[in-house]
């Protein structure tokens, strides 16, 4: 039985980790074997040139795709063992998920889309609002917690999706290309606050980012290339 409940010291464990991607005659192997350990606290900094697999390991890891061959644990749990279910549960409670779009919902308040995630756990509203507008502070955006999307620059999109991946205290944090559509002025202010919550609030983050000064606040820095980890470096 998978064990639920725990939280563990590994946030991430992959072992021999591949996915082939079937488009008609031809397979294309988008991860052909990566083993890696992410531990509680680290800044991993995912990098390597385009298609080399990066959004691919982000979705194994992030419960959203299944991996053709390897094992793979988060937080010490083989999502192996799970069924739909307790995947959706896992995404739900123990990784949060930035996207370079934001994917926030329009209709939606700054507010509302941060208490989205503890709506789906069955967080009392009360409780809701109080930690969305304790996270959207937390991420500078105190006084535009009633605002929409369309009424938020890019930067400050990108905070409240930073602040709905916080919402049900996630032992994981994965962002895909998080300054991607940023200006630099802007994708700093966000690396900032990453920064600010690995070494203040221990969250662990896994980043896939072509976006150096990303690497250069990071932990760690991990190379893929044609689907496999070329290069993994601490930084002192
Ligand atoms: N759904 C899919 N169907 C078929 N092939 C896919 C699919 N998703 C990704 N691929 C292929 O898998 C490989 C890895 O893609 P992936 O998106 O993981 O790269 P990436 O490192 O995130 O690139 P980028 O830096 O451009 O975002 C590429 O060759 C890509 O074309
Ligand atoms: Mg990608």
């Amino acid at each position: 039985m998978p064990e639920i409940g725990n939280t563990h010291q590994v946030a991430v464990q992959a072992e021999n980790l591949h996915k082939s991607y079937v488009l008609g005659a031809t397979a294309i192997g988008a991860l052909r074997g990566v083993d890696l350990v992410v531990q509680r606290g680290e800044f991993v900094a995912l990098m390597g040139p385009s298609g080399c697999g990066k959004t691919t390991l982000l979705n194994l890891i992030g419960a959203t795709d299944l991996p053709s061959r390897g094992r793979l644990r988060v937080d010490g749990v083989d999502l192996a063992g799970l069924s739909d279910d307790q995947l959706a549960d896992l995404r739900r409670d123990r990784i949060g998920i930035v996207f370079q779009f934001y994917n926030l919902i329009p209709t939606l308040t700054a507010r509302e889309n941060v208490e989205i995630p503890m709506q789906f756990k069955g967080t009392g509203g009360a409780e809701r609002r109080r930690r969305a507008l304790s996270l959207l502070e937390r991420v500078g955006l105190k006084d535009r917690a009633e605002h929409k999307p369309a009424e938020l620059s890019g930067g400050e999109q990108q905070r409240v999706s930073i602040a709905r991946s916080l919402a049900n205290q996630p032992a994981l944090v994965l962002l895909d290309e998080p300054t991607g559509d940023l200006d630099s002025a802007t994708g700093s202010d966000i690396i900032a606050l990453l920064r600010d919550l690995n070494k203040r609030e221990r969250v662990t983050l896994v980043i896939a980012t072509h976006d150096a000064s990303i690497a250069e606040q990071s932990s760690r820095i991990v190379r893929l290339r044609d689907g496999r980890i070329e290069n993994d470096t601490w930084i002192a």
